[in-house]
Protein backbone atom coordinates (compact mmCIF):
# COMPACT_ATOMS: atom_id res chain seq x y z
CA UNK A 1 0.00 0.00 0.00
CA UNK A 2 1.19 3.53 -1.06
CA UNK A 3 0.57 6.50 0.86
CA UNK A 4 -1.60 7.61 -1.68
CA UNK A 5 -3.39 4.02 -3.13
CA UNK A 6 -6.94 4.95 -4.04
CA UNK A 7 -6.51 8.80 -5.07
CA UNK A 8 -6.68 10.56 -7.57
CA UNK A 9 -4.59 13.66 -7.98
CA UNK A 10 -4.39 16.39 -10.96
CA UNK A 11 -1.32 18.28 -11.58
CA UNK A 12 -1.11 21.70 -13.20
CA UNK A 13 1.94 22.19 -15.44
CA UNK A 14 3.43 18.96 -14.85
CA UNK A 15 4.40 17.54 -18.29
CA UNK A 16 8.27 18.44 -16.84
CA UNK A 17 10.40 20.39 -14.00
CA UNK A 18 9.17 20.06 -10.15
CA UNK A 19 5.22 19.62 -11.72
CA UNK A 20 6.65 16.16 -13.36
CA UNK A 21 8.34 15.17 -10.10
CA UNK A 22 5.42 15.88 -8.17
CA UNK A 23 2.98 13.85 -10.62
CA UNK A 24 5.65 10.56 -10.67
CA UNK A 25 5.60 11.00 -6.71
CA UNK A 26 2.54 10.80 -6.17
CA UNK A 27 2.63 7.84 -8.46
CA UNK A 28 4.71 5.90 -6.74
CA UNK A 29 2.58 6.32 -3.83
CA UNK A 30 -0.11 4.54 -6.00
CA UNK A 31 -1.96 7.06 -6.70
CA UNK A 32 -3.79 8.01 -10.38
CA UNK A 33 -2.62 11.00 -12.03
CA UNK A 34 -3.80 13.48 -14.08
CA UNK A 35 -2.04 16.18 -15.50
CA UNK A 36 -1.94 19.54 -17.20
CA UNK A 37 -0.33 21.40 -19.97
CA UNK A 38 -0.12 23.65 -22.86
CA UNK A 39 0.38 21.09 -25.25
CA UNK A 40 1.02 17.18 -25.00
CA UNK A 41 3.59 16.34 -27.09
CA UNK A 42 6.64 13.92 -27.23
CA UNK A 43 7.41 15.60 -23.57
CA UNK A 44 4.27 14.75 -22.31
CA UNK A 45 3.62 11.65 -23.41
CA UNK A 46 6.77 10.57 -22.18
CA UNK A 47 5.56 11.88 -18.78
CA UNK A 48 2.51 10.34 -19.02
CA UNK A 49 4.28 7.01 -19.84
CA UNK A 50 6.78 7.45 -16.67
CA UNK A 51 3.58 8.08 -14.22
CA UNK A 52 1.83 4.50 -15.93
CA UNK A 53 5.14 2.59 -15.67
CA UNK A 54 3.90 2.77 -11.65
CA UNK A 55 1.15 0.77 -12.75
CA UNK A 56 -1.11 3.39 -12.02
CA UNK A 57 -3.86 5.41 -14.58
CA UNK A 58 -2.19 8.16 -16.29
CA UNK A 59 -3.43 10.76 -18.55
CA UNK A 60 -1.99 14.60 -19.70
CA UNK A 61 -4.68 17.28 -21.12
CA UNK A 62 -2.96 19.71 -23.66
CA UNK A 63 -5.14 23.26 -21.58
CA UNK A 64 -4.26 26.59 -20.70
CA UNK A 65 -4.54 26.98 -16.93
CA UNK A 66 -5.19 30.29 -17.28
CA UNK A 67 -8.46 30.05 -19.06
CA UNK A 68 -11.55 29.76 -17.15
CA UNK A 69 -13.60 27.82 -19.86
CA UNK A 70 -11.02 25.34 -20.32
CA UNK A 71 -10.13 24.40 -16.98
CA UNK A 72 -13.95 23.70 -16.67
CA UNK A 73 -13.99 21.49 -19.43
CA UNK A 74 -11.25 19.24 -18.71
CA UNK A 75 -11.74 19.09 -15.13
CA UNK A 76 -15.16 17.68 -16.04
CA UNK A 77 -13.27 15.12 -18.36
CA UNK A 78 -10.90 14.52 -15.61
CA UNK A 79 -13.88 13.73 -13.59
CA UNK A 80 -15.15 11.67 -15.86
CA UNK A 81 -11.97 9.93 -17.02
CA UNK A 82 -11.19 8.85 -13.51
CA UNK A 83 -13.85 9.53 -11.11
CA UNK A 84 -12.66 11.41 -8.20
CA UNK A 85 -10.35 14.41 -7.72
CA UNK A 86 -8.88 14.21 -4.35
CA UNK A 87 -5.59 15.96 -4.61
CA UNK A 88 -5.05 19.26 -6.60
CA UNK A 89 -1.86 21.00 -7.27
CA UNK A 90 -1.33 24.13 -8.66
CA UNK A 91 1.78 23.99 -10.13
CA UNK A 92 1.79 25.81 -13.87
CA UNK A 93 3.72 28.93 -13.16
CA UNK A 94 5.77 31.40 -15.24
CA UNK A 95 8.31 34.15 -15.03
CA UNK A 96 8.44 37.76 -17.25
CA UNK A 97 11.19 39.20 -14.94
CA UNK A 98 11.83 42.76 -15.23
CA UNK A 99 12.34 46.10 -12.88
CA UNK A 100 9.08 47.67 -12.23
CA UNK A 101 9.48 51.12 -14.19
CA UNK A 102 10.47 48.74 -17.37
CA UNK A 103 8.00 46.01 -16.81
CA UNK A 104 4.62 46.49 -19.16
CA UNK A 105 0.94 45.84 -18.69
CA UNK A 106 1.53 42.78 -20.75
CA UNK A 107 4.22 41.19 -18.48
CA UNK A 108 1.99 42.03 -15.43
CA UNK A 109 -1.15 40.37 -17.14
CA UNK A 110 0.16 37.62 -18.31
CA UNK A 111 2.57 36.18 -15.00
CA UNK A 112 -0.62 36.90 -12.82
CA UNK A 113 -2.98 35.12 -14.83
CA UNK A 114 -0.79 32.22 -15.40
CA UNK A 115 0.67 31.64 -11.69
CA UNK A 116 -2.19 33.00 -9.81
CA UNK A 117 -6.19 32.96 -11.92
CA UNK A 118 -5.51 29.44 -12.84
CA UNK A 119 -5.30 28.29 -9.29
CA UNK A 120 -8.43 30.03 -9.28
CA UNK A 121 -9.90 28.56 -11.88
CA UNK A 122 -9.11 24.89 -10.68
CA UNK A 123 -9.78 25.79 -6.80
CA UNK A 124 -12.96 26.74 -8.62
CA UNK A 125 -13.80 23.59 -10.48
CA UNK A 126 -12.45 21.08 -8.28
CA UNK A 127 -14.29 22.33 -5.09
CA UNK A 128 -17.23 20.98 -5.67
CA UNK A 129 -16.01 17.56 -6.48
CA UNK A 130 -13.99 17.56 -3.77
CA UNK A 131 -16.90 18.39 -1.26
CA UNK A 132 -19.13 15.46 -2.95
CA UNK A 133 -16.39 13.41 -1.41
CA UNK A 134 -16.06 14.92 1.77
CA UNK A 135 -12.55 15.44 1.29
CA UNK A 136 -9.79 16.47 -0.28
CA UNK A 137 -6.01 18.03 -0.33
CA UNK A 138 -4.78 21.29 -2.13
CA UNK A 139 -1.61 22.55 -2.48
CA UNK A 140 -0.55 25.60 -4.00
CA UNK A 141 2.49 26.37 -5.48
CA UNK A 142 4.04 30.00 -4.17
CA UNK A 143 7.74 30.69 -3.98
CA UNK A 144 9.66 32.03 -1.54
CA UNK A 145 9.63 35.17 -3.44
CA UNK A 146 5.55 35.56 -2.31
CA UNK A 147 6.96 35.47 1.53
CA UNK A 148 9.95 38.18 0.87
CA UNK A 149 9.68 39.82 -2.46
CA UNK A 150 12.00 40.06 -4.64
CA UNK A 151 13.74 42.94 -7.01
CA UNK A 152 12.83 42.44 -10.44
CA UNK A 153 9.83 40.16 -9.99
CA UNK A 154 7.14 42.43 -8.66
CA UNK A 155 4.75 40.57 -10.81
CA UNK A 156 6.24 37.00 -9.89
CA UNK A 157 6.42 37.96 -6.52
CA UNK A 158 2.88 39.34 -6.26
CA UNK A 159 1.53 36.37 -8.34
CA UNK A 160 2.91 33.82 -5.53
CA UNK A 161 1.81 36.30 -2.50
CA UNK A 162 -1.42 35.38 -3.64
CA UNK A 163 -1.10 31.92 -3.90
CA UNK A 164 -0.23 31.69 -0.48
CA UNK A 165 -3.43 34.05 0.45
CA UNK A 166 -6.03 32.10 -1.43
CA UNK A 167 -4.61 28.77 0.11
CA UNK A 168 -5.09 30.02 3.61
CA UNK A 169 -8.21 31.48 2.53
CA UNK A 170 -9.63 28.24 0.82
CA UNK A 171 -8.39 26.17 4.10
CA UNK A 172 -10.56 28.84 6.12
CA UNK A 173 -13.91 28.28 3.93
CA UNK A 174 -13.96 24.72 3.27
CA UNK A 175 -12.00 23.58 6.03
CA UNK A 176 -15.39 22.35 7.92
CA UNK A 177 -16.32 20.24 4.55
CA UNK A 178 -12.72 18.12 5.08
CA UNK A 179 -10.54 20.23 2.31
CA UNK A 180 -6.85 20.90 3.51
CA UNK A 181 -5.29 23.63 1.89
CA UNK A 182 -1.85 24.44 1.81
CA UNK A 183 1.18 26.32 0.28
CA UNK A 184 4.73 25.42 -0.67
CA UNK A 185 7.12 27.92 -1.19
CA UNK A 186 10.31 26.64 -3.03
CA UNK A 187 13.41 28.73 -3.19
CA UNK A 188 16.28 27.92 -5.89
CA UNK A 189 15.23 24.53 -7.66
CA UNK A 190 17.28 23.29 -10.52
CA UNK A 191 14.97 23.13 -13.34
CA UNK A 192 14.22 24.59 -16.78
CA UNK A 193 13.05 27.87 -15.02
CA UNK A 194 16.01 28.47 -13.19
CA UNK A 195 18.79 26.74 -16.34
CA UNK A 196 18.72 29.94 -18.10
CA UNK A 197 20.62 32.00 -14.86
CA UNK A 198 24.19 32.88 -15.30
CA UNK A 199 27.29 31.07 -13.09
CA UNK A 200 27.50 34.23 -11.54
CA UNK A 201 23.85 34.54 -10.35
CA UNK A 202 23.94 30.68 -9.45
CA UNK A 203 26.67 31.08 -6.99
CA UNK A 204 25.41 34.39 -5.50
CA UNK A 205 22.45 32.31 -4.41
CA UNK A 206 24.07 29.75 -3.25
CA UNK A 207 26.33 31.66 -0.71
CA UNK A 208 23.12 32.33 0.76
CA UNK A 209 21.92 28.94 1.04
CA UNK A 210 22.85 27.05 4.31
CA UNK A 211 22.77 23.98 2.44
CA UNK A 212 24.82 25.26 -0.26
CA UNK A 213 22.79 23.54 -2.91
CA UNK A 214 20.21 24.38 -5.30
CA UNK A 215 17.05 21.80 -4.65
CA UNK A 216 15.95 19.30 -6.70
CA UNK A 217 12.38 18.59 -8.39
CA UNK A 218 12.22 15.83 -6.21
CA UNK A 219 12.99 17.91 -3.08
CA UNK A 220 9.34 19.86 -3.43
CA UNK A 221 7.97 16.74 -4.65
CA UNK A 222 8.62 14.87 -1.26
CA UNK A 223 6.95 17.61 0.43
CA UNK A 224 4.04 17.72 -2.05
CA UNK A 225 3.76 13.94 -0.94
CA UNK A 226 3.36 15.25 2.87
CA UNK A 227 1.11 17.63 2.37
CA UNK A 228 -0.77 15.69 -0.70
CA UNK A 229 -1.34 12.38 1.84
CA UNK A 230 -2.72 11.72 5.30
CA UNK A 231 0.46 12.31 6.87
CA UNK A 232 -0.84 15.59 6.97
CA UNK A 233 -4.14 15.51 8.05
CA UNK A 234 -4.26 17.88 10.44
CA UNK A 235 -2.40 20.62 8.35
CA UNK A 236 -3.94 23.31 6.62
CA UNK A 237 -3.43 26.74 6.00
CA UNK A 238 0.52 26.28 6.13
CA UNK A 239 3.28 27.84 4.19
CA UNK A 240 5.96 25.66 3.57
CA UNK A 241 9.79 26.59 2.39
CA UNK A 242 11.74 24.30 1.15
CA UNK A 243 15.18 26.64 0.41
CA UNK A 244 17.98 25.27 2.36
CA UNK A 245 17.36 27.21 4.61
CA UNK A 246 17.81 30.51 3.32
CA UNK A 247 15.08 31.99 4.67
CA UNK A 248 14.09 31.89 8.58
P1 LIG B 1 9.05 24.81 -15.63
O1 LIG B 1 9.04 25.99 -16.52
O2 LIG B 1 10.11 23.78 -15.77
O3 LIG B 1 7.62 24.06 -15.70
C1 LIG B 1 6.42 24.77 -15.70
C2 LIG B 1 5.41 23.98 -16.50
O4 LIG B 1 4.18 24.72 -16.53
C3 LIG B 1 5.82 23.76 -17.95
O5 LIG B 1 5.62 22.43 -18.33
C4 LIG B 1 4.94 24.72 -18.72
O6 LIG B 1 4.63 24.31 -20.06
C5 LIG B 1 3.68 24.72 -17.84
N1 LIG B 1 2.83 25.88 -18.10
C6 LIG B 1 3.22 27.16 -18.31
N2 LIG B 1 2.16 27.94 -18.55
C7 LIG B 1 1.06 27.13 -18.49
C8 LIG B 1 -0.34 27.34 -18.67
N3 LIG B 1 -0.83 28.56 -18.96
N4 LIG B 1 -1.18 26.29 -18.55
C9 LIG B 1 -0.70 25.05 -18.26
N5 LIG B 1 0.61 24.79 -18.09
C10 LIG B 1 1.48 25.82 -18.21
O7 LIG B 1 9.01 25.41 -14.15
P2 LIG B 1 9.32 24.73 -12.73
O8 LIG B 1 10.61 25.25 -12.26
O9 LIG B 1 9.06 23.28 -12.78
O10 LIG B 1 8.18 25.46 -11.86
C11 LIG B 1 6.99 24.83 -11.45
C12 LIG B 1 6.31 25.74 -10.42
O11 LIG B 1 7.20 25.94 -9.33
C13 LIG B 1 5.98 27.13 -10.97
O12 LIG B 1 4.75 27.56 -10.42
C14 LIG B 1 7.11 27.98 -10.44
O13 LIG B 1 6.76 29.33 -10.31
C15 LIG B 1 7.35 27.32 -9.09
N6 LIG B 1 8.66 27.60 -8.51
C16 LIG B 1 9.82 27.23 -9.13
C17 LIG B 1 11.05 27.52 -8.56
C18 LIG B 1 12.34 27.13 -9.18
O14 LIG B 1 13.39 27.52 -8.65
N7 LIG B 1 12.36 26.39 -10.28
C19 LIG B 1 11.13 28.23 -7.28
C20 LIG B 1 9.85 28.55 -6.71
C21 LIG B 1 8.68 28.24 -7.32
Amino acid sequence: MGLLTGKTALVTGAARGIGKAIALKFAAEGANVAFTDLVIDENGQATEAEIAAFGVKAKGYASNAADFAQTEEVVKQVKEDFGSIDILVNNAGITKDGLMLRMTEAQWDAVIAVNLKSAFNFIHACTPIMMRQKGGSIINMASVVGVHGNAGQCNYSASKAGMIALAKSIAQEMGAKGIRANAIAPGFIETAMTAALSDDVRAEWCKKIPLRRGGTPEDVANVALFLASDLSSYVSGQVIQIDGGMNM
